[in-house]
């Protein structure tokens, strides 16, 4: 279904294909042997520009445990990348040697232009601020997984919603399941950009606005947290000012339903006291753990292994 082709932005793919995608992902976490060494003998490059724990090493140890190989880079500059090599050769050159190309790149727009020049599927791993849609994968497993449905939920994103591309893709790709309602936490700096809230408006998606958390607390299914983007500033004193705006901490959960769940596409700094991390709630780390599971259907599937 999904053989040979390229994920770039979240609605690259149907809806119908990412229900089969975590179906796939939910067989492979119960099923020890699904899908197991299925790729044997397949290479996947993994090129990473900016720094990464969680999307390049589940989706190399994605690889590995479809019995596939792994070669990359963890960061630029031990790759030709640092002499001036321009994006478009270095993908064209690395495609000659794998069979699959995971990329994330500060620069917006790099992934779809790497997918341009590819004669192989290119995942983008993030692009600057704009989208990141094998978390998004991730997320809409996690919130499948445990709050058993994608719809009919009230969603809240807080933090750095300007700057964070997880946020964007999630909002692109949950305006699609329609039922959901989006409250968007943030301080004034850091709201969701434009096109954003034009897309919900276009949908007509429910969303609301504000810079109070524990406002929105009570009414949230699903309680998405961010950090605020250090890299991705011009000025650190606006990061220093701006970094600890939302602290979730034990007081604050209080104020919520308790069938709520906490996710966060992971590194935190401080936005979530450790306290919270034995909360029912908080997901987070099983949220990381989905990730790999979903990682492993997306590669099966572009590389024709089911
Ligand atoms: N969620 C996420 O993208 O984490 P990493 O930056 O560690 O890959």
């Amino acid at each position: 279904m999904l053989k040979g082709r390229s994920l770039i932005e979240p609605d690259n793919f149907s809806i119908e294909e990412m229900e089969k995608l975590f179906s796939m992902a939910e067989k492979i976490e119960k099923e020890e042997s699904y899908l197991r060494e299925s790729g044997r003998g397949r290479v996947l490059a993994t090129l990473f520009f900016e720094p990464s724990t969680r999307t390049r090493l589940s989706f190399e140890a994605a690889m590995l445990r479809l019995g596939g190989n792994c070669l990359g880079f963890a960061e630029p500059g031990s790759s030709s990348a640092a002499k001036g090599e321009s994006l478009a050769d270095t993908i064209r050159t690395v495609a000659c040697y794998a069979d699959a190309i995971v990329m994330r790149n500060p620069k917006e727009g790099a992934s779809l232009l790497a997918s341009r020049c590819s004669p192989v599927p290119v995942i983008n791993a993030g692009d600057g601020g704009h989208h990141h849609p094998t978390q998004t994968l991730t997320d809409l497993l996690t919130i499948r997984r445990l709050r058993g449905d994608i719809r009919n939920l009230t969603v809240g994103y807080c933090g750095d919603l300007k700057f964070g591309r997880t946020v964007h893709s999630l909002a692109k790709a949950l305006a699609r399941y329609k039922e959901i309602k989006m409250i968007f936490i943030s301080p004034e700096e850091l709201v969701v950009p434009e096109y954003i809230t034009r897309m919900l408006k276009k949908q007509n998606i429910e969303f609301a606005e504000t810079r109070i958390l524990e406002e929105a607390m009570p009414e949230l299914d699903v309680l998405y947290m961010t950090r605020v983007q250090r890299e991705r500033f011009f000025n650190e004193e606006d990061y220093i000012r701006l970094k600890d705006i939302y602290v979730l901490s034990r007081e604050k959960m209080e104020l919520a339903k308790k069938e709520l769940i906490v996710l966060h596409p992971l590194p935190r700094v401080n936005e979530i006291a450790v306290e919270v991390d034995a909360d029912p709630r908080a997901a987070y780390f099983r949220q990381a753990k989905y990730g790999m599971y979903v990682r492993m259907a997306l590669l099966a599937s572009i590389l024709g292994l089911v």
